[in-house]
Order: C-alpha cells, then sequence, then structure tokens
C-alpha cells in the first residue's frame, strides 16, 4: 500500500457521528437531496453544499459527519470537493471573487482586471483580506466567453470587465456587506 492509500484508509477509519455535528436544519436538507436521488451516494455533492451554505465552508469534521450521515466513504466525499471547485475546504471570505482564467478572459484584458483586482484588496490568488470580506480564487472557463473577461462571486455573473468595473463591483460590495453587519 503506497502512502497516499494509508492515508486515504486512516481517514475512513475516523468518523463523527452526524447528530452531534450537524444542525437539525442541515440533516433535513440533506436527507431530502438523499431521498430525490437514485442512491445516497448520489447527494454527496448537494449534501456538501448545504453544509457550505450553513457554515460558509466544509471542515474536515464536516467531511466525516456527512460521510457518516449518508454512509459514504469520507475519502470520495473528499474526490468530489476536490473536483467541484465551488466547495471550499478552508475558510473562505464572505465573498469568494472566482476570476475566470481561461483563454477568452486572457484575451480581453484579464491582466488589467486582476491587477487592479488584487491591488484594491491588497491580496494575490488564493488569499482572503484582512477583514474577511474578500478571497481570490482563479476559476476555469465560466461560460461566459462571449461577454469576457468574467467574474463570479455567489450566484452573480459580472461581465465585460474592466479594471475600473471590477474595483466599482467590489466596493459596492463591500458597502452591501457593511449596511447587513
Ligand atoms: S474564457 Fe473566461 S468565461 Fe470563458
Amino acid at each position: 500500500m503506497n502512502k497516499q492509500e494509508t492515508v486515504m484508509q486512516t481517514i475512513d477509519t475516523l468518523t463523527i457521528d452526524y447528530q452531534h455535528y450537524l444542525t437539525t436544519a442541515e440533516i433535513t436538507a440533506i436527507e431530502h437531496e438523499a431521498s430525490i436521488m437514485e442512491t445516497r451516494e448520489a447527494a454527496g455533492i448537494e449534501a456538501l453544499k448545504v453544509v457550505q451554505d450553513h457554515r460558509g465552508w466544509v471542515s474536515d469534521e464536516s467531511l466525516f459527519a456527512i460521510s457518516d450521515l449518508l454512509g459514504v466513504p469520507t475519502a470520495q466525499l473528499e474526490g468530489v470537493a476536490t473536483f467541484y471547485n465551488l466547495i471550499y475546504r478552508q475558510p473562505v471570505g464572505q465573498y469568494v471573487i472566482h476570476l475566470c482564467d481561461s483563454i477568452a478572459c486572457h484575451l480581453t484584458g484579464l491582466d488589467g482586471v486582476l491587477s487592479a483586482i488584487k491591488q484594491h484588496l491588497n491580496i494575490e490568488y488564493g488569499q482572503t483580506t484582512k477583514d474577511g470580506k474578500f478571497t481570490l480564487l482563479s476559476n476555469a472557463c465560466l461560460g461566459s466567453c462571449d461577454k469576457a473577461p468574467a467574474m463570479m462571486i455567489g450566484r452573480e455573473h459580472y461581465q465585460h470587465l474592466t479594471p475600473e468595473s471590477a474595483v466599482e463591483i467590489l466596493q459596492q460590495l463591500a458597502a452591501h456587506g457593511e449596511a447587513d453587519e
């Protein structure tokens, strides 16, 4: 058995009782997802989204608890979470910026937009601002190539970005976030 297999086997022997870790709302939502899937295994991605919606990200403990609830190996859930880049396995900011890093966006001014965002927020890719408001991540094509450059924050897609419009969007979100506090 190689090192990675050993780690995976160790992970799968750890368990967290979902009843002690997940909230009733989370359990209800996950059970609902499982009830409309052909198998409980197929509900894995939706279960990860449920926990992320409630907690902002998916910790190891959450992963173990979902595994316990669905009866799906933790390593399998980890694989799903890794593949699906909208599942966050580390704490993130209030707003997660997914900036498209694919070819059409590169050809239409991504570099300028990226520089403006980095300078405005004073962070690099993979980092979160000190106030916890923004995390900056690169993303593969967001499907808005004819309206590039593009980014996604939450469920909103922002297109035809310029350095100025990108910063303006972030300023508006920051102001909106403050109004919510
Ligand atoms: S290349 Fe950026 S949205 Fe498709």
